[in-house]
């Protein structure tokens, strides 16, 4: 019997997984051949989807991107992990995997996502293990010695927040898990979830035990239906060996989840929209204070936090908060997720300490440009993060660096363009996507993301720029300044970034005033 690794992730199934699994089945019966395919999360090179792994002495051995058409081939050689032209060797030993720092994403790709027993043997379950020895209060030290911080875009100090939510009083509280992920560009959430679902059950059962709550909420999109469904079946393994429930390995403390979808809409991923989502109504911000920590879903003191935050603990009480802080730079500290995506050769999640320059991702990781042309920008942090020129490239993933150049890190998301791009299109396109997205409460992003496209608009028309450009920089300052929560009050990011780094791009038929007009 030979045993097959195959990801059943999005990104490997949009590449072609299931056509490759049904030729492997056809050409294996035709052989006469037994195969035992264990269906996998991606190991996060989506370009090496579909990234096909069999076991051999030597451990296992992998095969990518492979299609239906290299099956034969493959069959032939595969049993012993023999030579092929998409051999790529043990995959911990390939450079794109051995020079990461799997911590977070120690499992995905490697483990069966719905056995407890591979999750166990790989590390699983020592985190709540350990938590339930604990207690509420060291559980909150640990984290805050680890210097984790959110990985939903804010980066606030997780061990804070659960020390609020902790001492709030309260007969009910909860745990509401941010897996909206509507950035562009990012994928890390959607990835864990459908690769190693038992890291994110455990966490947010730690979490449960550190804040008093008892009951935990996945809010996710509808547009990922197989982490929806990956989700689901986990919690219910996780319900069978006693994992949730209302005795957690015998602890006598209860704690259980469920997976709720939302409408789709960014804004959802706004911590206070997406509790008005959970509670069943349309997502629009609610005003803060209240803090969701003290008055969150259904008025009770709530721990929202990120699929990534939250899937950092388990490792965190496992090693101890201090071998995480060992990592990272400054105030950023430990791995941060980076989704490579955009015009970018070798796509798709790496894992690394904080630190690392958009440089060595655009270039050593990704291998530059899939088109081949020139690098021109690379958008850092999602829709609401900045446009970097190549002169800032040097910039490390660092949540205090990235804000002296007027950025941010975000969710982790690095969109990368070559030199066909035209920022000015792409302030264009901030204003259009705010106006898409806004939730409609108030009025400097409802009505200022409208008047932001028109004026772009009489820009590049070349209709009285000096004037315009004015307007535009009022509108930028109203929306910053004024706006009830960060999706109108970043949206001038990335228009600034643009106008600041790339001003070539608005000159174009005279659009912008030249310095001497
Ligand atoms: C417009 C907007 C969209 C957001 N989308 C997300 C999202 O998709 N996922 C997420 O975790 N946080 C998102 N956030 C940040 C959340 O409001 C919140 O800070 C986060 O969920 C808190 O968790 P953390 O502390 O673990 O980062 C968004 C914020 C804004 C303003
Ligand atoms: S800034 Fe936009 S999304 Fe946020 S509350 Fe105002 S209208 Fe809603």
């Amino acid at each position: 019997m030979t045993r097959i690794y195959l990801p059943q992730d999005m990104a490997a199934l949009a590449l072609g997984a299931d056509r490759v699994l049904c030729a492997l089945q056809a050409e294996a019966s035709r052989r006469g051949m037994d195969l035992d395919v264990v269906r996998t999360g991606t190991r996060g090179a989506v370009w090496l989807e579909p990234l096909l792994e069999v076991e051999t002495p030597e451990g296992r051995i992998g095969y990518g991107p492979v299609q239906p058409g290299d099956v034969p081939g493959l069959l032939d050689v595969l049993a012993n992990g023999g030579a092929h032209a998409l051999r790529i060797g043990r995959p911990e030993d390939h450079p794109w995997f051995a020079n990461q720092t799997r911590h977070t994403f120690a499992r995905c790709g490697i483990v069966d996502p719905l056995s407890i027993a591979d999750y166990r043997t790989h590390g699983g379950y020592a985190g709540l293990a350990r938590a339930l020895e604990l207690g509420a209060e060291a559980i909150v030290d640990e984290v805050k010695v680890s210097g984790l911080r959110g990985r939903g875009g804010a980066g606030f100090p997780t061990g804070i927040k659960w020390n609020t939510v902790r001492l709030a009083p309260s007969d009910q509280k909860y745990v509401a898990c941010n897996a909206d992920e509507g950035d562009s560009g990012t994928f890390a959430d959607r990835m864990l979830m459908e690769g190693d679902p038992l890291c994110l059950i455990e966490g947010m059962t730690i979490a449960g035990l550190a804040v008093g709550a008892t009951k935990g909420f996945v809010h996710t999109r509808s547009e990922y239906p197989h982490a929806i469904r990956t989700m689901w079946a986990a919690i219910e393994a996780a319900r069978a060996a006693g994992l949730l429930g209302p005795d957690i390995l015998g602890s006598g403390t209860a704690f259980d989840m469920e997976v709720r979808v939302g409408a789709g809409a960014y804004i959802c991923g706004e911590e206070t929209s997406m509790l008005e989502s959970l509670e069943g109504r349309r997502g629009t911000v609610r005003a803060k204070p209240p803090l969701p920590a003290i008055e969150g879903l259904f008025g009770r003191p709530t721990a929202v936090n990120n699929v990534m935050s939250l899937a950092s603990v388990p490792g965190i009480l496992a090693h101890g908060g201090a071998a995480y802080a060992a990592m990272g730079v400054g105030r950023s500290l430990g791995t941060l997720p980076v989704q490579l995506a955009g015009n970018v050769a070798r796509g798709g999640l790496i894992e690394v300490p904080f630190g690392i320059t958009l440089r060595s991702l655009i270039n050593e990781w990704g291998g530059g440009t899939r088109s081949g042309r020139p690098f021109r920008a690379v958008q850092a942090g999602g829709p609401l993060g900045a446009y970097f020129p190549e002169a800032l490239l040097d910039t490390p993933m660092d949540y205090e660096a990235f804000t002296k150049v007027g950025g941010l890190i975000g969710h982790g998301g690095i969109v990368v363009f070559d030199d066909t791009v035209d920022l000015a299109k792409q302030a264009r396109f901030a204003f259009e996507f705010c106006a898409a997205e806004s939730c409609g409460k108030c009025t400097p992003c409802r009505i200022g993301a409208v008047r932001g496209m028109e004026v772009i608009d009489r820009i590049l028309a070349g209709t009285e720029p000096a004037k315009n450009f004015e307007v535009l920089d009022d509108l930028l300052e109203v929306m910053t300044d004024a706006s009830l929560c960060a999706m109108g009050g970043l949206t001038p990011v990335p228009v600034n970034s643009a106008l600041t780094h790339f001003p070539e791009d608005f000159h174009k038929s005279g659009r912008l005033p030249m310095a001497a007009e």
